[in-house]
């Protein structure tokens, strides 16, 4: 039996059974246009759209900018801690189905205190649902907080001390948003409060930009892993550093096509990357707006490049092992996918 996008059911199957974690997830890209619609109405927001086919049909992206205006348009209907709430909720419920052990998710917090909306307001929504998930299903999960590189980088620092009383739940900090032009150099200082805080660097690199970027994200963001990361091959002695290093990259496959970083999922490089040596993870990105989830980037990329399923299972294993849960969990979790995979 054959399904349409994610190939035959024998590898959907397996790749949903197999245990991952998801580490490129921005929280507000998981809004799926039912709850668009819901929300808007609850809380009396109009919308551009006359319905959920249209929402669906204005998705259709040039490059990461054309995905960005409709995606902090999307963000305005959460207003509310039980937004916030019922958003961090479906994901994780979704992202457990997909076999993910532990999700990693972006949140952008100046998306939402330029509307009045605060920290009490989305903190308190996402960690009661991650608690809740966690109780429910046993997902482990943690929030990565992005600073908007459009913006300047002052007002990542203020954001970062905006944030200060909520540190107990933030495991690290981020850079997202219009790569092109913003280089990482902007948000040395934020980054450098965070590192000193104890939060984990992260940094969104070699999208849209140029590995000049991924080399600013290590060196002056000190950044643990690069997401995304696909340009890194225009530059070797870049991706020998990356391959010494075992630099996890987050790649995003779905969104690459979505927001034409690559014209066909064929020509994606993630089987090459995966060859020369780099530590590949597949993820969903903005999976409400890119056509699909995390399993689904998996079942994508596999029939689209031929990967094998110890291929796969790599992928799955380096997602493991570059989480930031703790040691002796990462290491229950690699063994739960040994078993898994023989
Ligand atoms: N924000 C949400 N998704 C993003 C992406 N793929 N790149 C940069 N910023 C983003
Ligand atoms: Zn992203």
């Amino acid at each position: 039996m054959r399904e349409t996008l994610t190939g035959d059911t024998d590898l959907a199957d397996f790749v949903r059974g197999m245990p991952k974690a998801e580490l490129h997830l921005h929280i507000e890209g998981t809004l799926e246009p039912e709850m668009l619609f819901e929300l808007a109405g609850r809380n009396g927001v109009e919308l551009p759209f006359e319905d959920e086919a249209a929402v669906r049909a204005a998705y259709s992206f040039t490059d990461l900018q054309s995905f960005l205006d409709i995606y902090y348009q999307g963000a305005a209907v959460l207003q509310t801690t039980q937004d916030f709430y019922d958003l961090m909720a479906a994901y994780l419920r979704r992202a457990h189905a997909d076999g993910v052990r532990r999700a990693e998710m972006f949140f952008d917090p100046q998306t939402h205190t330029e509307r009045d909306v605060g920290f009490d307001v989305f903190m308190e929504g996402f960690t009661a649902a991650m608690a809740d998930a966690e109780a429910q299903c046993g997902i482990s999960s943690a929030l990565i907080m992005c600073f908007l590189r459009h913006l300047p980088g002052e007002a990542a620092c203020e954001t970062f001390r905006a944030a200060e009383g909520w540190l107990d739940g933030i495991i690290g900090v981020g850079l997202d948003s219009s790569e092109v032009d913003h280089p990482p150099e902007d948000f040395a200082e934020a980054y450098a409060m965070a590192r000193a805080a104890g939060l984990r660097p992260v940094a969104h690199a070699g999208e849209e930009g140029p590995p000049a970027y991924i080399t600013g994200a290590l060196d002056a963001l000190g950044a643990e892993r690069i997401d995304h990361g696909v340009r890194c091959t225009e530059d070797p002695d870049l991706v020998a550093r990356l391959v010494a290093a075992q630099t996890p990259l987050t790649v995003c496959p779905l969104s690459n096509l979505a927001l034409c970083v690559v014209d066909d999922l064929a020509d994606h490089n993630l089987k090459r990357l995966l060859d020369a040596g780099l530590k590949v993870t597949i993820n969903s990105d903005d999976p409400a707006y890119f056509g699909g989830y995390v399993a689904d980037n998996y079942v994508a990329v596999a029939t689209a490049l031929g990967l094998s399923r110890e291929e796969l299972a790599r992928c799955a294993r380096n997602s493991l092992e570059a989480c930031f849960a703790p040691a002796a969990q990462k290491q229950a979790w690699v063994a739960e996918l040994d078993a898994y995979v023989g």
